[in-house]
């Protein structure tokens, strides 16, 4: 989960890695370090809390000047151990001379600090990562292994993931970098190295990016370098891949939060997602073109993700079935990994990611590779694990997202549902030729001055949200396409403001969570004028007899709807499919002012990480 920068090259290390320290927080923020090697020594100096803390504590210290070109640093999201200075990495062996970051869990860490305490090694962390360091300076030291033979035989000797940088102060000019299960990309350019967790912060140096594979490892030494198997001493051929990259992403503009960007960009990413993706009569899907024989046969369809991902995947469930009538089944990856799933060559598995690099999600992916399924990646980050790992899929193209709580992401996750249910259904026959050109002209016109019009009523969302802040508990009650709504909606105000909130579907309510309605309960209710609409009015009824408060999102101007609100959000008239996007973006709105008005870090909430690499 954590952010892996390292440098070796001839520069000053200290702005490098700092610098892509900042750009990689978002995936983890709770401590940070960096291990230099100045004079022959390794200097380490390591936070707890945010980079800025790092950075703060590196401005006061004289070796920051004269760092000779080799450091690692680390921004940590904590599996093992509490998040503080102790535990921060880099973490170094008993001898001092091997020094390492660690991304991933070392799952069998007990049984190796054991056997390493039985050799009277100390410990000086709780974490894991510290007793794969040991374990490499345990082999090393020894004196019968090369330091390459003794990274390889302590990983050999380990479950679980990593991606960790080495360094080893007899081996001044040299940097090991090895992968299996979290990310690891390298960038090269001349005699010059830089390692990352993903490649925001390689980009501004070069564009030269070598993705290790799991269970491969970079040796680099000197100016040269080798791409080695972690299982074997064999050199494996190694493509270096020319990535077009934009960096600036990563300025919030006139914005206070990446979020609250993210969220306004919706007006140009929905379009991003789509354009170019159809014409007046058809769908155009070329990343899967490879395979859309086998996609149009399917009997079958699994969808499988994680937190916003999956709710894209239930919106996804409801627009294949409903179009182009092939049976879906939606499953968390974390579960699908490990459940008894039935699928063949007639099945298909759409992965989404914004990420590319959920762990659970992966390992679905590979799940669904080892049973001959056909595997679509639907992901954000082009050259991610998804992309790489699946046999064909479809770019979302909305651009970096930075807050840790998705928004532009989602909404471009089910313009590709939307397009690939439509293509599905086209070439099964299942859906008239004015119907399509129906829902063809509806994509070409992505309606961007509805979603300007959402945005534009911010300064109310805003009102709306002070007023609520202090609620403890809040339902959010759909139904059909909007309960994932509901689930979204209810997920951001968590993440962002830590305030209980469950979704339901709106009638499911009654089975439950009503028991916990009272007068200080807001309850918020999608309500598209459709055919649930009479439904949705018995619940909030049902709601409102027992004082709960009821917040309505709606794009019907009913009386019915005024009278019976605390609060109301009158979205613009659309369709149905548009109705999902700007009920979506309008609780996006609230929950992040909810957030704000708490006084929360929006972007880095407590507790998560933006790529969970961690099972
Ligand atoms: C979204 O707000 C969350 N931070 C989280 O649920 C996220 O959607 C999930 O971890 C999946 O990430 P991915 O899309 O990058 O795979
Ligand atoms: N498991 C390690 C720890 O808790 C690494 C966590 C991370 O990936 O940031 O320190």
């Amino acid at each position: 989960m954590c952010g892996i920068v390292a440098y070796k090259g001839q520069k000053d290390c200290f702005p490098i890695l700092l610098d892509g320290l900042k750009k990689l927080e978002y995936r983890g923020y709770d401590s940070a370090g960096v291990a230099c090697l100045v004079n022959n020594k390794i200097d380490i100096t390591k936070r707890a809390g945010k980079v800025k803390e790092l950075e703060r504590a590196i401005a006061g210290k004289k070796s920051s000047k004269n760092c000779n070109g080799l450091g690692i640093a680390h921004t940590r999201w904590a599996t093992h151990g509490e998040p503080n200075q102790k535990n921060a990495h880099p973490h170094s062996d008993e001898s001092k001379k091997i020094t390492l970051v660690h991304n991933g869990i070392i799952e069998n860490y007990d049984p190796i600090k054991k056997f390493l305490r039985s050799k009277k090694i100390k410990f000086k962390s709780d974490t894991d990562t510290e007793v794969l360091v040991q374990l490499i300076g345990y082999f090393y030291n020894k004196g019968m292994l090369s330091f390459e033979q003794s990274v390889r035989a302590a990983l050999q000797r380990v479950d679980g993931a990593y991606g960790i940088v080495i360094l080893n102060t007899d081996f001044p000019d040299m940097m090991i970098a090895a992968r299996k299960g979290s990310p690891l990309v390298v960038g090269i350019k001349d005699g010059e190295f830089f390692i990352g967790s993903d490649v925001s912060p390689i980009v501004k140096h070069t564009q030269k990016i070598i993705y290790l594979n799991d269970s491969e490892m970079a040796v680099i030494d000197g100016t040269n370098y080798e791409i080695k198997s972690v299982d074997k001493d064999v050199s494996l051929p190694k493509k270096v891949e020319k990535i077009d990259y934009k960096i600036d992403d990563f300025d919030k503009g006139k914005f206070k939060y990446f979020m609250h960007k993210e969220i306004h960009e919706q007006v140009t990413t929905i379009h991003n997602t789509l354009k170019g993706r159809s014409t007046k009569s058809s769908v155009l899907l070329h990343g899967l073109s490879e395979y859309w024989e086998e996609i149009k046969a399917a009997e079958k369809i699994y969808i499988t993700a994680c937190g916003t991902s999956w709710h894209a995947g239930l919106i996804g469930k409801n627009l294949i079935e409903r179009f182009a009538e092939v049976p879906v089944h939606v499953e968390y990856a974390s579960e699908f990994r490990y459940n008894h799933s039935i699928m063949d060559n007639k099945t298909i598995v759409i992965a989404i990611s914004q990420s590319g690099e959920t762990a659970d999600t992966l390992a679905a992916i590979s799940k669904a590779n080892d049973f001959g399924a056909i595997t679509i990646g639907i992901c954000n980050v082009a050259g991610s694990s998804v992309s790489r790992e699946t046999n064909c899929g479809i770019h979302t193209r909305c651009g970096h997202e930075i807050g840790v709580a998705s928004t532009k992401a989602f909404t471009s996750q089910i313009s590709i549902l939307y397009l690939f249910a439509l293509k599905l259904a086209d070439s099964r026959k299942r859906i008239t030729k004015t119907d399509m050109k129906k829902h063809l002209e509806m994509i070409s016109d992505v309606h961007q001055k509805d979603i300007k019009s959402v945005l534009k009523k911010e300064k109310s969302i805003k009102k709306m949200a002070k007023k609520y802040q202090n609620a403890s508990d809040f339902l959010y009650l759909g139904r059909g396409l909007n309960f994932p709504v509901a689930l979204e909606g209810a997920l951001k105000l968590k993440e962002i403001s830590y305030i209980h909130a469950e979704g339901y579907p709106a009638a499911e309510m009654k089975h439950g969570p009503i028991a916990l309605v009272d007068k200080n309960m807001p309850n918020v209710f999608i309500v598209p004028k459709d055919k649930t609409y009479d439904k949705i009015i018995s619940n909030i009824e049902e709601i409102k007899s027992r004082k709960g408060k009821i917040i309505i999102v709606t794009d019907s101007k009913d009386k019915i709807l005024r009278d019976l609100s605390d609060d109301l959000i009158l979205l613009p008239k659309t369709n149905q499919y548009m109705f999902v996007m700007l009920a979506t973006i309008a609780l996006q709105l609230f929950s992040y002012f909810i957030a704000v008005a708490k006084g929360c870090d929006v972007d880095q909430p407590r507790n998560l990480a933006k790529s969970v690499t961690v099972e």
